[in-house]
Parts: structure tokens; sequence; C-alpha cells
């Protein structure tokens, strides 16, 4: 019987250190950061660089007849469930883009995360002379899993 008190009186001080340790840093003048779900345009630049670059080179511009522009292209611009889905599932029709023929493939990149898709795009619609609003993680998460 004492243990069993001596046991719940040992939980109790142990949640309570623990809840008041959670609770601590509101005292300082830290602002606690909430767990990111807005896009970062930032790490959209390194993004990229490293994986967009190669074919649609230094802002946006691509090779003509070969990989398209980024550049308000109705794509990247316009709806935004179709621009993700470019990136989950590669884009490989014969397509006209900014009045030139594209008969060539994109391969996915559904091995982003949805944080580096929301980051990658975001950076590209608001980047090359383009003013189009940000994509959220919880829009690509949504896309992604077929919503
Ligand atoms: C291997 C080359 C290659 C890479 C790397 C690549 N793309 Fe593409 N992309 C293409 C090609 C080629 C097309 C057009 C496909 C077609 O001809 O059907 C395209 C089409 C697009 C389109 C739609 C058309 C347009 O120009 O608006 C968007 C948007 C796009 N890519 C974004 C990206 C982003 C963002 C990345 C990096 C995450 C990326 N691409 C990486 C080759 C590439």
């Amino acid at each position: 019987m004492k243990l069993t008190i001596l046991f719940f009186l040992l939980l109790f001080t142990g949640v309570s250190t623990y809840t008041s340790a959670q609770k601590s840093p509101k005292k300082s003048n830290v602002t606690v950061k909430p767990k990111s779900t807005t896009a970062n345009a930032g790490n959209g630049k390194a993004l990229y660089a490293q994986y967009c670059l190669s074919c649609h080179m230094v802002d946006g511009y691509g090779v003509q007849n070969l990989n398209p522009p980024l550049i308000k292209t109705t794509y990247v611009l316009g709806d935004k469930v179709r621009l993700t889905k470019i990136l989950l599932n590669g884009f490989s029709e014969r397509v006209e883009i900014e009045g030139e023929m594209y008969n060539n493939v994109m391969p996915s990149f559904n091995y982003l995360s949805n944080q580096q898709i929301a980051d990658v795009l975001t950076y590209v619609r608001s980047n090359f002379g383009n003013k189009a609003s940000a994509v959220t993680v919880a829009e690509v998460t949504k896309i992604r899993a077929g919503k």
C-alpha cells in the first residue's frame, strides 16, 4: 500500500516537473517557432540549383525546344495542383509552352519531401519575374495523398 502511494507521488512530481519544464521557455523572450508549415523560398533557391537548374537553367530560361522556361508559363503561375503533380509524377507530353513545342522527358521528383517540393515551387513561383502565391506543405501533402 505504502509503495503504491510512493509510486503515485513519484509519478506526480515527475509529471509536474516535466510540464513546468515544457512551459518554461515562455518566460524568456525567445519565440518558440512552431513546426514550419509555410514554405521557405530561401531553401527553394538551393533546391532549385540542385534539382532543376541543370535543365531549366539559371533564372528559368530553359533551353529552346528541349527544356521549357519557367518564366510566367501557365504551368508555373496557374493551378497549384497541376504544378505540384508535374514534380510528383514527372512530365512527358508533347506540349506547346510560350509558343515553342516540347516533347522531352522531365523525371519525377517524388523522392523530395513535401517541404522540399513546397519550397522549390514557392521559389519558382516568386522568382524569374513570376509573382504567384506560395505553395504550402499542407497543399503538397494533400496532393501527394491524392485528396
Ligand atoms: C532532366 C531535365 C529536367 C529537370 C532536372 C527538371 N525539369 Fe522541369 N521539365 C523538363 C522538361 C523536358 C519539361 C517539359 C516536358 C515535356 O516536354 O513534356 C519540363 C516541364 C516543367 C514544367 C511545366 C512546363 C513549364 O515550363 O512551365 C515545370 C513547372 C517544371 N518543369 C518545373 C521543374 C522544377 C521545379 C524542377 C526541379 C525540381 C524541374 N522542373 C526539373 C525537364 C526537366
